[in-house]
């Protein structure tokens, strides 16, 4: 018995989770050597972003303590993973993918064709011109093919494309070289590709602010007619970058069921919820943002919202086939930086050291 409690202990400190100072659950109810993963074991599984130097820290033990899924934060980006023309860089996908290997963890790819974070080179020819139309369709088609053959039987679902639709209320597609030079069809090419390079991937098109109804409203219109003309698209992620007072429990719950109705899949890729009021664009830090501290009440209205999340994740568990954070805990997190830059938040469910925020025990009761 003795021993029995011991371990109990030794894994509680590990994972960094002290069941006594969790006033607000009553102590019959916690068990410190489950997971998120575990008590949502019959509803989808929970994943999260990771780096590859997070998983030679402690915080690889709180990973796999409480995840069954990951996604590589950065490291599948094209800048990342395919810098220069003829140079992949493979070595930090690698070891995330062995890392779920080894912890017999999904693998979520993200993400094969963005905007963003992709390097200078692929839109230009060598002197410099815009390339054509035909030559980048070939860049598109290489790079897909190399990386989804690369990690085929290890990532089971891809971002193919990310964030294609405009924040825009009257413009249909986001402008980008992608939609200049190939028009608007390099979205059905994208998945095309990478159907052909692995035709049992499950592959979404993925998108944020997708509760707004305007937006909502492009991306189940640019899904479902891609989905109509034959395009292998299998889901929709919801990146869910959310904050304590955005989106309404009617928005989200309007979305879910629209998104639902296409009788695709839908996952929720990238959650996060920020302590401050939703702001949409990057701006510079002002004196007003000078309150950072994570108060009684942030943690209250941060707690609110997890569990009007996780509510109706559970109400549309037969259409969600996955729920992953975007980052592991308060440590670190890209709203450290956006949309003010330097400005902490504390969006995720595990706090600066690790240890299950309120807001985890709504979630999980
Ligand atoms: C978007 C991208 C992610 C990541 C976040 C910010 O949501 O899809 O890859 O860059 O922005 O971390």
């Amino acid at each position: 018995m003795k021993k029995i409690l011991s371990i109990i202990i030794t894994t509680a400190s590990i994972i960094g989770c002290n069941p006594s100072k969790q006033s607000t659950v009553p102590s019959n109810t916690i068990d410190s050597t489950k997971g998120l993963k575990d008590y949502y074991a019959n509803y989808f599984p929970i994943g999260v972003a990771v780096s590859p130097r997070s998983l030679k820290t402690e915080e690889a033990a709180l990973i796999t303590q409480q995840f069954n899924s990951m996604t590589p934060e950065n490291c599948m980006k094209w800048e990342a993973i395919h810098p220069k023309e003829n140079e992949y860089n493979f070595r930090d996908a690698d070891s995330i993918a062995a890392f779920a290997q080894r912890n017999h963890m999904k693998l979520r790819g993200h993400t094969l064709c963005w905007h963003n974070q992709t390097p200078n080179w692929l839109f230009r020819n060598a002197d410099g011109s815009t390339v054509s139309r035909e030559v980048l369709l070939q860049r598109l088609k290489q790079h897909i093919t190399t990386v989804v053959n690369r990690y085929k039987g290890t990532v089971y679902a891809w971002d193919v494309v990310n964030e294609a639709i405009s924040d825009k209320k009257d413009e249909y597609l986001r402008p980008s070289p992608w939609l200049s030079i190939i028009g608007e069809d390099y979205i059905a090419k994208a998945f095309e590709y990478a159907h052909e390079a692995d035709p049992n991937a499950v592959l979404f098109y993925n998108d944020y602010n997708e509760t707004s109804p305007v937006k909502r409203g492009k991306i189940y219109r640019l899904v479902k007619e891609l989905k109509e003309s034959g395009v292998p698209i299998n889901g929709i992620g919801m990146q869910g970058h959310w904050a304590i007072n955005e989106p309404s429990m009617q928005q989200l719950d309007s979305t879910l069921q629209l998104f639902a109705s296409l009788k695709l899949k839908l996952q929720i890729t990238e959650l996060d919820i920020s302590v401050y009021h939703k702001e949409h664009d990057a701006r510079e830090r002002k004196p007003e943002d000078n309150d950072t501290e994570f108060t009684k009440e942030r943690e209250q209205k941060q707690m609110e919202a997890y569990k009007m999340c996780f509510q109706l994740f559970r109400k549309y568990r037969k259409a969600l086939s996955g729920i992953t954070f975007w980052n592991i805990s308060d440590r670190h997190s890209w709203l450290d930086d956006f949309p003010v830059k330097n400005r902490k938040d504390y969006p995720l469910l595990f706090d600066r050291n690790l240890k299950p925020k309120k807001a985890f025990w709504e979630v999980v009761q």
